[in-house]
C-alpha cells in the first residue's frame, strides 16, 4: 500500500472556484496588491472574449493591466525571454496567467527571468531563485495540465526543443481562479486532448513511487470526476456541471502531481511532441493504455481500485483488473476522437531507438512504479505501435 511514503504537503494556492467568478478578479488582485500587472494569455484567448471579461473587473478596481499574448503553445525558452524583455521596460508588480497550461507555464517563466535574471535553463529543478517572486494569478480556461496547482513552470528548450521543468515555491500562483464557463468555449479537440492529459495525470499519480497518503486523496477524486464526465462533456460541451467537474478534476490531478510527480507515460510523450510536434494529449492518449499494462506486475492493486471506482462496467473484470482499466482508457480516448496507436498518427518506428533514449533521459520517468530505463521505453513504444 506504501501508506508510510513520506510526504511534506503545503498549500500554497488559494483556490476560488465557482461558474462566473471571473468578475471576482479585480477583487482578488486588490487584496494582493496588484497596480501594474502582465496579462499573459494567448492570442485564442483574446478571440474568445474571455480576456475582455477578465479585464473589465481588473479596471473597475484600478487596476493598469499590461497584455502579452505573443507566444505559443507549449512556450519555449526563446519566447519566454521576449515576454520578460517586453515585461521588464513596463515596471509591472504582478502577473496573470489566463488560458490553457502554455499562458500559466508562460506566466511562470516571465516571472522567473524578471525577478531572478539569467535564462530559463537556470531554473530546470527546483528552489533555484534567490529573490522573491511577483505575485501571480493563474485563471485557466482549459480542463488539462493543471498548472494552476503546480510550482512548476514545464518551458521548451528552444535549441533542443526539450521540456525544462523549473520549479519553486514562489511559482506557484496565489490565487488559483476557477471559473467553469471559462471552459465552456474551448474547441472539441481541447477538452478531448487536455482533459486525457488530466485523466493520465490522475492514473500515473496514483501509482508513482512517491505517492503517499495526501497525493492519494486528490489521484482518487480527480479521477472519480474525470473519468465519469469525460465523454459527457464532450458530448454536450455546453453542460455546466460536467465542465465544472472537470475543472476540478483536472485542478486535483494537478495537485497530485505536485506531491507525486508523474511515470512513463510522460517520459516517452515528451520526445513525440519534441521530435513530431505531436500536442501533448495527443501523445498521452497513444501512450497511457500501454504504460498501463506495461506496469501490471508492479501496480495491479492500485489500477483495479481505480477501475472499481471508476463507472466501466466490471463484470467478470476483477480477474484482469488492469487490462480492463487499460480498455477503459482506449475507450475515453476513442469517444475523444483520439488515436490510441503510434502507427496511426504517422510516428515512424524506425525512430523508436532515438526516441527511446530521449525518454529514459525524462525525469519524471524515474518516478515510474516499474524500473524505466531505455529498454522500458523501446518495449513501450513497440507495444503502443
Ligand atoms: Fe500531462
Amino acid at each position: 500500500m506504501q501508506v508510510l511514503n513520506a510526504f511534506d504537503y503545503k498549500p500554497r494556492t488559494r483556490v476560488v472556484f465557482g461558474a462566473g467568478s471571473i468578475v471576482q478578479i479585480g477583487k482578488l488582485a486588490n487584496e494582493l496588491g496588484f497596480l501594474r500587472t502582465l496579462m499573459v494569455a494567448d492570442h485564442g484567448l483574446v478571440a474568445s472574449g474571455h480576456v475582455e471579461e477578465a479585464l473589465e473587473p481588473l479596471k473597475a478596481a484600478g487596476i493598469k493591466v499590461v497584455p502579452f499574448h505573443d507566444f505559443e503553445t507549449n512556450p519555449d525558452s526563446l519566447m519566454v525571454q521576449a515576454g520578460a524583455d517586453f515585461a521588464r521596460a513596463e515596471n509591472i508588480d504582478s502577473i496573470i496567467g489566463l488560458g490553457g497550461g502554455s499562458s500559466m507555464d508562460c506566466a511562470k517563466g516571465i516571472n522567473f527571468l524578471i525577478t531572478n535574471g539569467g535564462r530559463m535553463a537556470d531554473y530546470r529543478g527546483y528552489g533555484k531563485t534567490r529573490v522573491p517572486l511577483l505575485p501571480m494569478i493563474g485563471i485557466p480556461t482549459t480542463s488539462g495540465t493543471g498548472s494552476e496547482a503546480q510550482s512548476f513552470a514545464l518551458i521548451s528548450d528552444s535549441e533542443t526543443h526539450i521540456k525544462m521543468a523549473c520549479g519553486d515555491p514562489g511559482a506557484a500562483f496565489r490565487v488559483a481562479l476557477l471559473d467553469p464557463a471559462l471552459t465552456v468555449s474551448q474547441p472539441r479537440i481541447i477538452t478531448a486532448t487536455a482533459g486525457f492529459d488530466a485523466l493520465a495525470h490522475a492514473v500515473e499519480t496514483f501509482v508513482t513511487t512517491k505517492h503517499n497518503a495526501v497525493s492519494d486523496l486528490f489521484s482518487r477524486e480527480a479521477w472519480r470526476l474525470l473519468e465519469s464526465n469525460y465523454e459527457l462533456v464532450l458530448d454536450d460541451p455546453g453542460n455546466l456541471e460536467a465542465r465544472g467537474a472537470m475543472q476540478l478534476g483536472a485542478y486535483y490531478a494537478g495537485l497530485a502531481i505536485e506531491n507525486s510527480m508523474l511515470g512513463a507515460t510522460h517520459a516517452c510523450a515528451n520526445p513525440l511532441t519534441a521530435r513530431y510536434g505531436t500536442a501533448h494529449g495527443e501523445a498521452i492518449a497513444m501512450l497511457l493504455p500501454t504504460v498501463v499494462r506495461w506496469n501490471e506486475s508492479a501496480a495491479a492493486n492500485r489500477y483495479e481500485e481505480l477501475l472499481l471506482l471508476s463507472t466501466a462496467d466490471k463484470t467478470g473484470q476483477l480477474h484482469s483488473a488492469t487490462e480492463a482499466l487499460a480498455q477503459r482508457l482506449e475507450e475515453l480516448a476513442t469517444a475523444g476522437g483520439l488515436h490510441t496507436r503510434l502507427s496511426q498518427a504517422g510516428i515512424s518506428d524506425s525512430d523508436f531507438s532515438a526516441l527511446a533514449a530521449d525518454a529514459a533521459e525524462q525525469w519524471t520517468g524515474t518516478f515510474n512504479p516499474r524500473t524505466f530505463n531505455v529498454q522500458g521505453a523501446l518495449e513501450v513504444y513497440r507495444c503502443a505501435y
